[in-house]
């Protein structure tokens, strides 16, 4: 039986930081109210015709780098993201024209938030039915492009970044399980209304996010505590066997509801929304090497990984670092 586990981590962040306080000079918001209600203080902001591709491929090659391999080896590629440089190529394609691993299957997957976690999951099972062996799994996003920034309800949240695993071989279970699901009926609660078929550009500009934020709180709450019940449940495992939570960076609000759920103290999570803002497919790659690099996940530890995004789409994974 061959298992996945993940050999190199890697994130990348744009050098552009706005802070809380910047954003008081531009809508009407303070930093107190944005702190307490998400726990952001500043985030990431890509700069003029810096894109998506371009964070992803730092991103990409810190975690070959990590990995031991050269780029050229990777390959496979699934890169979540809902903000692609282009309609088309898909931001995988284009990426591995950056690499320079040609001819290896490359593709992009539009999943909202939780694009890193089906990207994975993806990967994943490449990699245990034996057809990758050098996996590479993407999240990256440049958020900023679809945001506006006049509506204060939004443009607080969401940010810039890219993060990226890559997936081996193993003998013993690194990826222990995977956990997919989305719910389409909540559509109207959280999306961006342009589209290439519904039409943009010449005179129709470029819509931004738009949000129901209290009602898309409160399903969050509830269905990632759904989700971590049945990564628990499927590995027969209960709240306090987790090591670490590695959770999507929308709202530290939500983040803390999780740990609660899990029995897991604050500490035992990885939190860096305060620092990278909502970067949507790129959150949970990002956190999970901000900690792997600094020293706190261990191998062998125990990782639950969980997102939830537009659509909604939502996933979890479980596994031994
Ligand atoms: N600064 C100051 N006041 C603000 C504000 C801002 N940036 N944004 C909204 N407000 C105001 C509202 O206008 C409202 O005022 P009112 O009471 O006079 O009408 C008040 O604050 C409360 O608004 P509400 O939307 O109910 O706040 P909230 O506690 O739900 O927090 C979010 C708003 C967006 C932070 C929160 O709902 C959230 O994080 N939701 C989840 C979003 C998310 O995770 N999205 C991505 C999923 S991947």
């Amino acid at each position: 039986m061959i298992h996945s586990r993940i050999v190199g981590t890697g994130s990348h962040l744009p050098e552009k930081i706005l802070t809380n306080f910047d954003l008081e000079k531009m809508v009407d918001t303070t930093d107190e109210w944005i702190r307490t209600r998400t726990g952001i203080e500043r985030r990431h902001i890509a700069a003029d015709g810096e894109t998506t591709v371009d964070l992803a491929e730092h991103a990409a090659r810190r975690a070959c780098e990590a990995a031991g391999i050269k780029p050229t080896d990777v390959d496979f590629i699934a890169f979540g993201t809902t903000t692609p440089d282009l309609v088309f190529p898909n931001c995988g394609t284009l990426l591995q024209e950056r690499l320079g691993c040609r001819g290896v299957p490359a593709f992009s997957v539009e999943t909202a938030c939780a694009g890193f976690m089906y990207a994975l999951s993806i990967a994943d099972k490449y990699v245990r039915c034996g057809d990758s062996k050098r996996a590479l799994v993407v999240g990256a996003e440049t958020l900023s492009r679809i945001t506006d920034w006049s509506d204060r309800s939004t443009a607080i949240l969401f940010a810039d970044g890219a993060g990226a695993v890559v997936l081996a071989p193993s003998e013993e279970a690194g990826i222990v399980s995977t956990h997919l699901h989305s719910d389409g009926f909540y559509k109207d609660l959280l999306y961006c209304g342009s589209g290439v078929s519904k039409g943009f550009g010449e005179g129709k500009p470029l819509l931004s996010i738009s949000m129901a934020g209290s009602e898309v709180f409160k399903v969050a709450v509830t269905t990632l505590g759904k989700a971590v019940d049945e990564a628990l449940g499927v590995n027969g495992l209960g709240r306090g066997d987790i090591d670490w939570l590695v959770p999507h960076q929308a709202n530290i609000r939500i983040i803390q509801a999780m740990a609660r759920k899990l029995d897991l103290p604050l500490e035992r999570v990885v939190i860096t929304v305060q620092d990278h803002g909502n970067t949507s497919a790129a959150s949970v790659p990002m956190a999970l090497d901000v900690a792997v690099r600094d020293g706190r996940i261990k191998r062998g530890d125990l990782l639950l990984l969980e997102a939830f995004g537009g659509g909604f789409t939502w996933g979890s994974a479980l596994i031994r670092y």
